[in-house]
Parts: structure tokens; sequence; C-alpha cells
């Protein structure tokens, strides 16, 4: 069995004849000696391999490039170098994979627009390794919070035949031959489609979990979405991971308070559990990015109305590109503003106008508002977005037709009105959006492995 890097470096004491398989990062050749610097994946840490002039094999050693895979045998010994407790001293060395002199990565620094040509390949830089390690990481910490609550999983489907948003934002899925598809009356006959009728890629689990709320009682989502809205922004993606938790006779304020925790328990657990790689976003990405979190760790977020956000933006004497008024919807500018300059730490801003918010969304009684909210965090703007549901049959049928719906495409979401329905609540927290919280990067491309995004879709 080989060992990991990251249990290597935590070793009690020497441990003879180990195997370590890695890659190569960088290797310097002193007059008896190699050294090379090895990571494993395990963790952000190298482990310095010490390799004898005089070892059977010594001669490929010229192969164990920056960038090779290669498997080392060893004693794991003290080093009585600077900078690491311990070191392998090689007994034998293989080339695994070897890596010539264009490997791309062979300076220490490149900029982000160009790792992102060479997505296939950033993993291998500290930075991203760290990035991705952290995702998985959150990922765990999302599900333990949850799970610990009580809460369900639901595995909502990806493919649907309802528009969740309402926005008509959506990736058509089909079998159809684009060149030859069927039409009727000028427009494409998706009953000769795979399903029969029009398929989608999902925008949001939203409308699948609630059937399950109302059954389960707490329950949460959390998978891809899809999303081809063509706005080229560092905020915006055409897939994105998103974390859906709904909650029965929960309020707004009951829905506000388990956002809040949620993303407090998350800025918690990276301080905590994912220092190493933290520190990297802190030293090279973001210097405040440890006292913001520690802040929003430690600080109770801001509740505000909608009317009384539009308040402080006109009060503000501050120019915007795009002026604040009562009844259109907060831009981003407007919601960094109240974030970062007015009150800054995270703010909930609730209540909103309902011609701006989505059909789900329950009507207030002053008839105006609706009993949404949203979490703005400084540096990004709204990080989740969620709301108490409709639960009145007679309201909610009135809002789908109202907004342009058709109530036949719903009947199912509406019997749930019919049949034991109960006030619920719940939201959608964005998983990259999450993560630039949590690092300081500032472009959402460099938060996912492959990120997909308008006329870009190379990997
Ligand atoms: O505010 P949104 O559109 O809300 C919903 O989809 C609701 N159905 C959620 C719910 O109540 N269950 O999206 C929720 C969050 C946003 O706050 C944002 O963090 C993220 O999803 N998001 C995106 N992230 C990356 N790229 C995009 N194009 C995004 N659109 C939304
Ligand atoms: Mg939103």
């Amino acid at each position: 069995m080989s060992h990991s890097v990251k249990s290597l470096l935590r070793a009690e004491s020497a441990l003879p004849d180990i195997t370590l398989k890695g890659w190569v990062r960088t290797r310097r050749d002193a007059r008896d000696f190699s050294f090379l610097e090895v990571n494993d994946g395990s963790c952000l840490a190298n482990l310095q391999v010490i390799v004898a002039a005089g070892l059977p094999g010594y001669e490929t050693i010229k192969q164990f490039n920056t960038g090779a895979a290669v498997k080392i045998q060893g004693d794991l010994v003290e080093s009585p170098g600077k900078g690491q407790r311990w070191e392998l001293r090689a007994t034998a060395i293989e080339l695994i994979g070897g890596a010539g002199e264009d490997f791309p990565l062979q300076k220490k620094r490149h900029t982000d627009e160009y790792l992102r040509t060479i997505a296939h390949l950033r993993p291998r830089t500290n930075k991203y390794g760290a990035m991705f390690r952290l995702r998985s990481r959150l990922a765990h910490a999302i599900h333990c919070f949850f799970q610990e609550r009580g809460f369900h999983w639901i595995h909502t489907p990806i493919i649907t035949g309802s528009d969740c948003e309402g926005a008509g934002e959506m990736f058509t899925v089909t079998t159809l031959d684009l060149a030859q598809a069927p039409k009727v009356a000028g427009k494409v006959d998706f009953n000769q489609d795979f399903f029969g009728r029009e398929a989608h890629l999902t925008v949001s689990g939203q409308l699948s979990v609630e059937t399950c709320c109302l059954a389960l009682g707490k329950v949460y989502t959390f998978g891809p979405t899809f999303r081809s809205e063509n706005s080229n922004t560092s905020r915006h993606m055409a897939e994105f991971w998103m974390i859906e938790p709904e909650v029965a006779f929960a309020d707004l304020a009951a829905d506000m308070t388990l956002a809040e925790e949620l993303i407090r328990y998350l800025v918690r657990f990276v301080l905590q559990e994912c220092a190493e790689d933290l520190d990297v976003f802190a030293r090279f990405v973001d210097q405040g990015l440890i006292p913001r979190l520690e802040n929003i760790a430690s600080h109770d977020f801001i509740r505000l109305s909608y009317t009384d956000a539009i308040a402080i933006l006109l009060g503000s004497g501050h120019s915007f590109e795009y002026a604040p008024a009562w009844g259109r919807d907060l831009q981003s500018e407007h919601e960094r503003f109240l974030t970062e300059v007015h009150f800054k730490q995270p703010v909930i801003v609730h209540d909103y106008p309902k011609e701006i918010k989505a059909f789900y969304m329950r009507c207030n009684d002053d008839d105006r508002t609706v009993a949404a909210m949203d979490v703005l965090v400084p540096a990004i703007g709204e990080i989740i977005g969620g709301s108490q549901r409709e639960e009145r049959l007679d309201v909610l049928t009135g809002r789908i037709e109202a907004t342009g719906g058709r109530q036949e495409d719903y009947w199912w979401y509406l019997d749930t009105r019919r049949f034991g329905s109960a006030p619920h609540s719940g939201f959608g927290l964005g998983f990259e959006r999450l993560l630039m919280l949590a690092t300081g990067v500032g472009n959402i491309r460099d938060v996912i492995p492959f990120p997909r995004t308008p006329r870009s879709l190379e990997f």
C-alpha cells in the first residue's frame, strides 16, 4: 500500500520502507543528491524526497521533471533541513509517467486567465488544488449541517418539464434532429420528441423538493442547476450547484434564521477545518479574507425590509449606475453598497415587491410585497434567494395566471395545495458563490473545475 503525503507529514515517528506515488513539483540536482518536491493532492504540502546519486536507476533522474508522475520507495526520516519535519530517503525510484519541458506549469505563478485556458491542468497548481479540496470539504459540511438537524436529502430531477423560476432561461433537452425537426403550425412538434413533450434542464429543484417537504417535513436538495441567461458576469454561470432546503410549517423569519445559521456554520467550518488550504487564499488572493470570515462567523446578520433598503440607498447620496427606486430589483451595485459600505456585514433583505419576484412566493397582506428574502454578503452581493411559499390554492393559481403561466402545467404542484397544504419556506444557496465568499476569489469561473459560460465549452 502506498502512503499519502498528508499521512506521512503527520507521522509520529520515523517509518522504514514506505511507498509514495505522486507528481513532481520541482527537482534540484546537487553533486551527491537530487531533491524532489512531490505532491499527491492529499494536501497542499509537498514531501521532500532525497535521491542519492549512487542509487540504482539514478541515471533516469533527469526525467523526473516538473509534472512527472513518480513512485518512490524509501525511509521516512527526520529532516535535518529547515522547513519540514520529515523527508523521504529514496531506496528505489520509478518514473510512472514523464512530463516534457513543454509541461505548461513550469513557473510558480500564472494568471487566472491563463490557467482557465488549461482547466485540465490547473488542478495541479497549489491554488486550484486548494480550491477543489475546499470545494469537496464544504460539500461535505453542507450535508453534515442538514443531516445533523434531521433534514432528508432529496434527489430532484435534472431533466424537467416545468420552469421553476418562470424566467424562461432554460436549456432544451431533445433527441430530435435539429435540421429536420417535425413541425406543426410552424413550431417544433415536441410530441414526437423523446419525452413526448418539451423537456429542459432544471433551473432549480425547488418545486420538486416542495412536494417532498410536504411529506418528510425537513428536506434539502443539492445538485447541479442550469440557466441559459446570457449574462457574462463574474458571478453567473450556465451550470452551477445549488443547495435548496425546504421546511414545513416554517415562516419567513424561520427561513432567514436557517439561512444565517447555515452560512455561519460553513464559514466556521472552513476557518477551523480547512486552515492549510484557506491560507493560500488569505496570502495570495485576498489579505482581508480571514478577518472578513471571522466577522461573519461572530456577528448576527442585519435584517432589513426591501422598503427600508431602498430608503437607505436613496438617502445615501451615493451615485449609482442604476438609480434605486421602489418596485425595481436591487442591482448588484446596490447589494454591495448595503453590505460593503453601509453595514459592513451580511444583510438579509426581505419583503420584496411582488412584481419582481417569482409566482410561488407568499403574498403579504399589503398585496404589494411577497415574503421573499435575499442574503447579501460583502464582495459578492446575493448568495441566497428564498421565500415563504404561497400555500393558499386560490392565491397561488391567481399568481400563476398573472405571471403568464398555465395552471395545467403545474397541476401536480397545485395538488400539494389541495391535499394537506401547510405553510412552508425554503431557499437556494449558490454553491459557487459560497466558495467565492470562503476564498475571496473574485471570478466564479475559478471556483469550479470546468466552468460553463456563454460561448465557452472547451473541456
Ligand atoms: O435566487 P435564485 O434564482 O432562487 C431560486 O432558484 C429558488 N428556486 C431557490 C429556492 O428558493 N429554493 O437562485 C438561488 C441562488 C442565488 O442566490 C445565487 O447564489 C445562485 O443561486 N445563482 C447562481 N449562481 C451562479 N450562476 C448563476 N447563473 C446563478 N443564478 C443563481
Ligand atoms: Mg435570486
